[in-house]
């Protein structure tokens, strides 16, 4: 069954390019648009050959290239992962409404995730309008190109649910990693009986959300922005924020300190946070992860674990939406100090 969807797609793609053929679109980013294949990427030219190499270069450094959670080594790569983990998987979920597929064989997220070059002859994006986020919607995460990430660095929904009494079994309970399309747009988390968070940030009206912070322009001497994805980098031995993209508002400000205040300010309360769902016996031994047996069936109790999740795995320690996620963080922990014995 997975070989016939495989062989689908191959035989849908190869239709596609013996009808059209390999000509690009004249308004398309890219190579020129009147390229052919061989002019566009499979070429002597240097010109051409150039403008993919930067590319290229700066796609080597990031996690999506580096990083090995694409293998699901001894087993299929379950349709429970491979939509967000390989770049078959989530060209099979594009395709088909958001199904996923079980996958044997799988390739890191590359750049034939995002690009589709083989089916739009050119360097446009795979998948373009609003994207649906399980834990918010359908349309309901909407920022220009960052559409795509969305698709990926989402939450999901726990299982069992908040208002279950089926019991938790796994310490992986919660959101999952990589939350931060509901982070920066305030969309999301649990909310206490009572209770709505201001998602209101300037943060939540960027062009193009993430990518206008994450793809920004390189610094001049550094690895970051464009296809790193890398926001910081070390220079001279000090952790530095590629503030291209940041200019346009916080033009008079030191941006690198004004993350390195915010962060130090938001991780000490975290912390706080921290401290006492241990002292609940909540947290798995690793000070990350749920202690399933010991959380209360209870909405409250399961909406503050996974709120922690929620704020912890979105990886920006508050920035993305320093408003919502304030908002969040102060009323988990009003909630979890109310349990303290
Ligand atoms: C197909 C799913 C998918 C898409 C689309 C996607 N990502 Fe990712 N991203 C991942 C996964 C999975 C990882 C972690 C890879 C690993 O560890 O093996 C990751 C890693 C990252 C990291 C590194 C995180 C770290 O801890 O260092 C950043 C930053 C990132 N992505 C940003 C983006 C941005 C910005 C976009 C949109 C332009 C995007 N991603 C699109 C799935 C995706
Ligand atoms: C909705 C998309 C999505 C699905 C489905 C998904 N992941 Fe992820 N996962 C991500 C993203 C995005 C990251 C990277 C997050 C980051 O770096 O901030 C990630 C990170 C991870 C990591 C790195 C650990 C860490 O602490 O960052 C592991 C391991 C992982 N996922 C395993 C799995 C497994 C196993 C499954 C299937 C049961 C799965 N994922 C399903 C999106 C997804
Ligand atoms: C995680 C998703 C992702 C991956 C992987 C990815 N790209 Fe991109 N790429 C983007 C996004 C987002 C843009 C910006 C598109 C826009 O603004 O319309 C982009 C833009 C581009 C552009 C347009 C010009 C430019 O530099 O902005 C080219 C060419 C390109 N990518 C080539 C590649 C190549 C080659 C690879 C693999 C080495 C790759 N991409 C991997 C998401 C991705
Ligand atoms: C306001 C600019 C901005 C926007 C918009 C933004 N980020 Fe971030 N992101 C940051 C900053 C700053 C950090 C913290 C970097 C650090 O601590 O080193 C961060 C951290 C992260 C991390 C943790 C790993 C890392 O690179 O440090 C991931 C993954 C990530 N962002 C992905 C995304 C995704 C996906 C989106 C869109 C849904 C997004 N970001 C939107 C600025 C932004
Ligand atoms: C579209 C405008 C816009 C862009 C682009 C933008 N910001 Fe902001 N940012 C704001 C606004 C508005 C605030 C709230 C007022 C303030 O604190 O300056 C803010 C606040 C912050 C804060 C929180 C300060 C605090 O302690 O509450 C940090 C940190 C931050 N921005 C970092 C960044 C970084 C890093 C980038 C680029 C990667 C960036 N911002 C890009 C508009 C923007």
């Amino acid at each position: 069954m997975q070989r016939f969807n495989t062989a689908l797609l191959m035989i849908g793609a190869a239709a596609i390019l013996a009808v059209s053929g390999c000509e690009g679109d004249p308004g398309a980013v890219g190579p020129a648009g009147t390229a052919s294949c061989l002019d566009a990427c499979h070429t002597d030219n240097f010109q051409v050959q150039n403008y993919i190499a930067d590319v290229q270069a700066e796609f080597e450094q990031s996690l999506h290239n580096t990083g090995d959670t694409y293998l699901r080594r001894g087993s299929t790569n379950s349709p429970d992962c491979s939509g967000c983990h390989t770049t078959e998987g989530y060209q099979y979920r594009i395709a088909n409404n958001g199904d996923t597929i079980a996958l044997t064989q799988s390739s890191r997220i590359g750049c034939f995730a995002c690009h589709a070059p083989h089916s739009n002859e050119n360097f446009n994006l795979r998948h373009v309008g609003a994207t649906d986020l399980l834990v918010g919607g359908a349309g309901a995460y909407d920022k220009g190109s960052s559409n795509t990430c969305a698709q990926c660095h989402q939450a999901r929904s726990p299982s069992p649910t908040f208002a279950s009494t089926d019991p938790i079994t796994s310490k992986y309970w919660g959101p999952h990693n990589g939350t931060q399309a509901n982070a920066l747009s305030g969309i999301g988390a649990y909310e206490f009986s009572g209770t709505t968070y201001n998602s209101n940030h300037g943060h939540n009206t960027i062009e193009n959300g993430c990518v206008g912070c994450h793809m920004a322009e390189m610094p001049a001497d550094a690895l970051a922005g464009g296809h790193s994805f890398k926001i910081d980098y070390i220079y001279r031995g000090a952790f530095t924020i590629n503030d291209n993209g940041c200019q346009q508002c916080h033009s008079t400000e030191d941006v690198t300190l004004k993350v390195e205040t915010h962060q130090a300010n938001f991780q000490a309360s975290l912390d706080s946070l921290i401290a006492d769902l241990n002292t609940l016996g909540w947290l798995d031994a690793d000070l990350e992860h749920v202690a399933p047996s010991a959380i209360p069936v209870d909405a409250d109790a399961r909406g503050a674990m996974f709120n922690f999740r929620f704020i912890l795995k979105d990886g920006s320690v508050g920035v993305h939406n320093p408003t919502y996620l304030e908002a969040v963080l102060a009323a988990t922990r009003a909630y979890v100090t109310s349990q303290l014995p």
